[in-house]
C-alpha cells in the first residue's frame, strides 16, 4: 500500500519525537520513501542524524536557509509528497496549523501542500482536554486533516490519561487507510446528489419533568459520520439526541430528546439514499412519565417501562421509502461480531458496524473506536483508529457502494 509513496514526516517538539526513527523504519519497510522535516523543538528530543540515517535522506529544518532553499525549497518539499504525517503533532503545531500560520519550515510546508495530512497528536492530558486544543482539532477536522490517536495511558509527565502518541504501527495503518481512500476520492465528492440520514447521540426518556433515563453516548461517532458524508458531497440530515457537540458544518442537524422524537424526525427526513443509525436509542421509555416532579417522600418509585420504536427496523421496513443502503451499529459488551450478525438479520439492515462498548474499551465518549463491518459478504475488521477515521472510511465505503 505504501509502495513507492513519498511521505513527508514532520516531527515536532515533544518526548514522543523519540518514536519518530521507528516510524521512519516502518514506513520504509512498507516501501515508502521518507523525507523528514523537524521543528526547532523536535531536535531536543530526536537526533536529526538518526532520522537521516534511517530515511536515507537529508533532514530539513530551516525555512530561511540559503542552502536548503536552493537545494530543495519548501514548496518543492510540499509538492513532492503523497502524504504528510505530523508525528508527534504537538499542541503548538496543531494550533499553528488550525490558524494557518507559516512561520517555520514545517508549517509553511503544511500550508503549501495539497497532499493529505495525517496528524498524530501527543501532549499532556490537560493540554489535550483544553478547549483551545479541542477547538483547533475541530477546525483541522473541518479542513480535512486526518488524525490518529492519541492513546491513553501513563504519560512522560507522570499523568495518566489521553495524550500519548499512537504507536508507530498504528500511524502506519492510518496512513495506509488514508492513502487507500484517497485513491477512491478521485472525483472529490462521490456522494454529491445523495441524501444521507444519520442518527447520533443518546436519547433521554423522561421519568418526570426533571429526571430521565439515558446512556453514555457522546455523539462523537455519529457526528463524525455526518461530517464525513457531507465532506464527500452528500446532503446530510443529522438527527441527534442531546449532546454537548457543535452541529457539524454543512449538515442539517435536527435536535431531539426522546427515542420517539428521533423516530419521528427520521420518518420526516425520508427519502434518503443511505441511512446510518449510530445513535444509542433507549430500547425502553417510561410507560407513563410523571407530569410533576416525583417526591422523595412517596418512597422509591416503581418505573414501568414500554418499548421504544426501533428506528433502524422501521427504516428497513419502510417499503418504497427504504434507504437504498441501511447501516446500523451494534454496541456489544460480549462477542461483537456474533451480536452484529444477529442484529443484521433481526433488523433487516444491509451493514452493521460492530463495536465493543465495554468499559475497558472506552468507546462511549472516547475518541477512538475499533470496529468490524459486518454484512452478508462477511466480516471486515478494521484496525483501531479515531472515530473520525472510522467515519471517513465508512463514508468512502458508502460512496463506493452507492456508485456500484
Ligand atoms: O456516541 P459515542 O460516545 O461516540 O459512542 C458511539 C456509539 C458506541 C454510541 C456508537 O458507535 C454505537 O455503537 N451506536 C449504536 C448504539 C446502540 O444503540 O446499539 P444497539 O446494539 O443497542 O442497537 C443496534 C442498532 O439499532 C443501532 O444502529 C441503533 O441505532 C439502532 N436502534 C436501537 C434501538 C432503537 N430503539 N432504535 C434503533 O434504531
Amino acid at each position: 500500500m505504501l509502495e513507492e509513496k513519498r511521505i513527508l514526516l514532520i516531527v515536532s517538539g515533544g518526548i514522543a519525537a523519540c518514536k519518530a526513527p521507528e516510524l521512519v523504519r516502518l514506513l520504509r519497510r512498507r516501501g515508502a520513501a521518507v523525507r523528514c522535516v523537524t521543528t526547532r523543538g523536535a531536535e531536543h528530543f530526536v537526533a536529526p542524524l538518526a532520522l537521516a540515517a534511517l530515511s536515507g535522506e537529508k533532514v530539513f529544518s530551516e525555512l530561511f536557509s540559503l542552502t536548503d532553499e536552493a537545494e530543495m525549497g519548501h514548496i518543492r518539499l510540499a509538492r513532492e509528497a503523497d502524504l504528510a504525517i505530523c508525528a508527534p503533532a504537538s499542541a503548538d503545531l496543531l494550533a499553528k496549523m488550525a490558524a494557518g500560520l507559516a512561520d517555520d519550515l514545517a508549517t509553511a510546508i503544511l500550508l503549501a501542500t495539497t497532499a493529505p495530512v495525517l496528524a498524530a497528536p501527543a501532549m499532556n492530558t490537560a493540554m489535550w482536554h483544553h478547549p483551545a486544543t479541542q477547538r483547533n482539532l475541530a477546525r483541522l477536522a473541518a479542513d480535512g486533516i486526518a488524525t490518529v490517536g492519541p492513546g491513553a495511558g501513563d504519560l512522560a509527565c507522570g499523568e495518566v490519561g489521553p495524550g500519548r502518541m499512537s504507536e508507530p504501527e498504528e500511524i502506519v495503518a492510518a496512513a495506509e487507510a488514508l492513502l487507500a481512500e484517497g485513491g477512491d476520492e478521485a472525483d472529490g465528492r462521490p456522494l454529491a446528489g445523495r441524501h444521507a440520514l444519520v442518527t447520533s447521540g443518546p436519547t433521554h426518556e423522561a421519568i418526570d419533568p426533571v429526571r430521565y433515563l439515558a446512556n453514555r453516548s457522546s455523539g462523537k461517532q455519529g457526528h463524525a459520520i455526518a461530517a464525513a458524508c457531507a465532506r464527500l458531497g452528500a446532503r446530510v440530515t443529522l438527527v441527534s439526541g442531546p449532546v454537548a457537540l457543535a452541529d457539524p458544518p454543512g449538515v442539517e442537524t435536527v435536535r431531539v430528546a426522546s427515542g420517539r422524537d428521533m423516530a419521528a424526525a427520521c420518518r420526516r427526513a425520508l427519502p434518503a439514499d443511505v441511512a446510518v443509525c449510530a445513535a444509542a436509542v433507549a430500547d425502553w421509555r417510561l410507560a407513563n412519565p410523571a407530569p410533576a416532579k416525583l417526591k422523595k417522600e412517596g418512597g422509591p418509585p416503581v418505573l414501568q417501562l414500554a418499548e421504544n420504536p426501533d428506528i433502524l427496523a422501521e427504516l428497513a421496513a419502510a417499503g418504497n421509502a427504504r434507504p437504498q443502503l441501511l447501516v446500523g451499529f451494534a454496541a456489544e459488551t460480549g462477542d461483537a461480531v456474533a451480536g452484529a450478525q444477529a442484529k443484521l438479520a433481526a433488523k433487516g439492515c444491509d451493514w452493521i458496524v460492530a463495536n465493543d462498548v465495554s468499559e475497558a474499551a472506552g468507546v462511549f465518549g472516547g475518541d477512538d473506536n475499533s470496529v468490524h463491518l459486518v454484512s452478508a459478504a462477511g466480516v471486515d475488521s478494521w484496525p483501531p483508529m479515531t472515530k473520525q477515521r472510522v467515519a471517513e472510511r465508512l463514508a468512502q465505503r458508502i460512496a463506493r457502494h452507492l456508485a456500484a
